[in-house]
């Protein structure tokens, strides 16, 4: 059973690296990532033509959604 807020979702979001939305989910629950060159740095999502980006974004959004719901502060 799952242990996250959110769906287990593996459509792939970055292709140049091929991440899948599930795996950039998790690492910005778990290591509370706020910023799309800190996923990069984590998962490697992103790190080629960047025109997953917006995407990214997004995913940060709505995992941080969830995260300040559980009392975490993004900005
Ligand atoms: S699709 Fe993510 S960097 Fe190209």
């Amino acid at each position: 059973m799952s242990t996250y807020p959110f769906e287990e979702n593996h459509d792939t979001v970055c292709y140049c690296m091929n991440v899948d939305n599930f795996t950039i989910k998790k690492a910005i629950y778990d290591l509370k990532l706020k910023e799309v060159d800190d996923v990069v740095r984590e998962t490697k999502a992103g790190g080629g033509c960047m025109s997953c980006h917006m995407t990214i974004e997004t995913i940060l959004d709505e995992v941080w959604a969830d995260l300040e719901k559980e009392g975490f502060k993004r900005y």
